[in-house]
C-alpha cells in the first residue's frame, strides 16, 4: 500500500510517499519539505497571500521531487492524500485542487485530510523508530494554532478532553519571540536563547495551576513577560537569554501540571492498561526542555511519553499520507471526496463545544 500526501495549510509546501510494508510496519519513501521561512522573515509571521502564492510556485515540482524520490509513478500509488483543513484558505485550496486533480487523472482514491489528525496519527507512522502505539492513546497537540489534550480512541475518533482557553503555546513562544526583538519563527529563537539563560532570575505565573479543569492558559505568562522585559529596557542580551529560560521554565512547569491532570483522568478511565502512551505532536513538541519536562511526568504517571522525531513534529507531508493510509486501512473512504472543500476551520473533535477567545489564530494549525 502507497499513499502520496500534500501538505500546504501554512507555509511549508510539502509532499511524500509513505508506504505500509507486508508486515504492516509504516515506511517513508519520501518526505520533501520546502519551508517559505525566508519569504515571511521580514513580516514577523506568515503572510497569506504571499503563502498562497508560494504554495502554487511550488507545489507541482515538489509533488515531482517526492514521486522521484520514492522511485515511484503515480501508477504505483494507491491513494492521494491531501490536506483539507483546518489552515490557511489559500494554501488549502491549492493543495486540495492538486490533489483532486491528480487522484481524478490518475484513477486513484483520494483522501482530503484533517491536518491536526496527521499530527494526532504522526506517532503511528514512527512505529519503527519509536516503537507501537496502539488505540487509545493521549495526544498533547502543540502547535502555532493549537493546544490541545485528546483522547485517541481511533481513526476518526477523537476526545478532546483540554484546550487552551486563550492563546496557543507556538503563539506564545512567537509572540514572545518577538516581543524581545528574535527571529521568526518564534519558537525555536525562544529555545536558544533560553540555553544561554538564567532560568531563576524572573518569577513568571504559572497559569491555572491547581485548577480542577485540565484547560491551559497563556495568554497571562505573555503579558508578564511584556511587562517585565519594558520594566528592565532596554534589553541586554543577557536580559533576553535570562527571560526566555524563565518563560520557558514557566511553560514546562504548567505543561508538566496541566497534562497530568489529564493523565490521572486516563489512568482512571482505562485501569487495565497497564502503561498509557502519551503521545506528544506539533511545531512545538520540537522544543528538548518540553520533551523533557513530559517524559519526567509521563513517568511520574505509569506512562511512557512518545516524541516524533523533530522533523515529523513540525509540518510535512508524510504525516498525511500516513493518515490517508490509516484511512485505507480502516476503509473510511470519502464517498465524494472529489467535492470536498477545504475548511479553514476544522476541529478534530467536532462534539466538543467550541471555548471563548481560542483559537484566535485559527488559521493557523
Ligand atoms: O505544527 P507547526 O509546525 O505549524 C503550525 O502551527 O501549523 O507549529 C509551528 C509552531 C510555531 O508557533 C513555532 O514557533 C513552534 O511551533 N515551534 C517551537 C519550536 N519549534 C517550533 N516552539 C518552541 N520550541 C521550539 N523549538
Ligand atoms: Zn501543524
Amino acid at each position: 500500500m502507497r499513499v502520496l500526501g500534500i501538505e500546504t495549510s501554512c507555509d511549508e509546501t510539502a509532499a511524500s510517499v509513505v508506504a505500509l510494508d507486508d508486515a504492516g510496519m509504516p515506511d517513508i519513501l519520501s518526505n520533501v519539505v520546502l519551508s517559505q521561512i525566508e519569504e515571511h522573515a521580514a513580516f514577523g509571521g506568515v503572510v497569506p497571500e504571499i503563502a498562497a502564492r508560494a504554495h502554487v510556485e511550488a507545489l507541482d515540482g515538489i509533488v515531482a521531487a517526492a514521486l522521484e524520490e520514492a522511485k515511484v509513478g503515480l501508477a504505483d500509488i494507491d491513494a492521494v492524500a491531501a490536506t483539507a483543513g483546518p489552515g490557511l484558505i489559500g494554501g488549502l485550496i491549492v493543495g486540495l485542487m492538486t490533489a483532486k486533480a491528480i487522484a481524478a487523472a490518475a484513477q486513484k482514491p483520494l483522501f482530503p485530510i484533517n491536518h491536526l489528525e496527521g499530527h494526532a496519527l504522526t506517532a503511528r507512522l514512527t512505529a519503527p523508530m519509536t516503537g507501537n502505539v496502539d488505540f487509545p492513546y493521549l495526544l498533547l497537540l502543540v502547535s502555532g494554532g493549537h493546544t490541545q489534550m485528546v483522547l485517541v480512541r481511533g481513526v476518526g475518533c477523537y476526545e478532546r478532553w483540554a484546550t487552551t482557553i486563550d492563546d496557543a503555546l507556538g503563539e506564545a513562544f512567537d509572540k514572545t519571540a518577538k516581543l524581545l526583538g528574535l527571529p521568526y519563527p518564534g519558537g525555536p529563537s525562544v529555545e536558544r536563547a533560553a540555553a544561554e539563560g538564567d532560568a531563576s532570575r524572573f518569577s513568571f505565573p504559572r497559569p491555572l495551576k491547581g485548577e480542577r479543569r485540565a484547560d491551559f492558559s497563556f495568554s497571562g505568562l505573555k503579558t508578564a513577560v511584556r511587562q517585565a522585559a519594558s520594566a528592565i529596557a532596554p534589553l541586554s542580551d543577557r536580559d533576553v537569554a535570562d527571560i526566555c529560560a524563565s518563560f520557558q521554565l514557566a511553560v514546562t512547569e504548567t505543561l508538566a501540571e496541566r497534562v497530568g491532570k489529564s493523565l490521572a483522568r486516563f489512568r482512571e478511565a482505562f485501569p487495565d492498561i497497564a502503561q498509557p502512551v502519551l503521545v506528544v505532536a506539533g511545531g512545538v513538541a520540537a522544543n528538548r526542555a518540553i520533551r523533557a519536562a513530559l517524559d519526567a511526568t509521563a513517568a511520574r504517571h505509569g506512562a511512557r511519553l512518545v516524541a516524533p522525531p523533530l522533523k515529523l513534529c513540525t509540518d510535512n507531508a508524510a504525516m498525511i499520507a500516513w493518515a490517508g493510509i490509516e484511512r485505507l486501512r480502516a476503509g473510511l473512504c470519502e464517498d465524494d471526496a472529489l467535492d470536498f472543500a477545504p475548511r479553514s476551520r476544522w476541529p478534530l473533535d467536532e462534539e466538543a463545544a467550541p471555548m471563548v477567545g481560542s483559537g484566535k489564530r485559527g488559521a493557523k494549525a
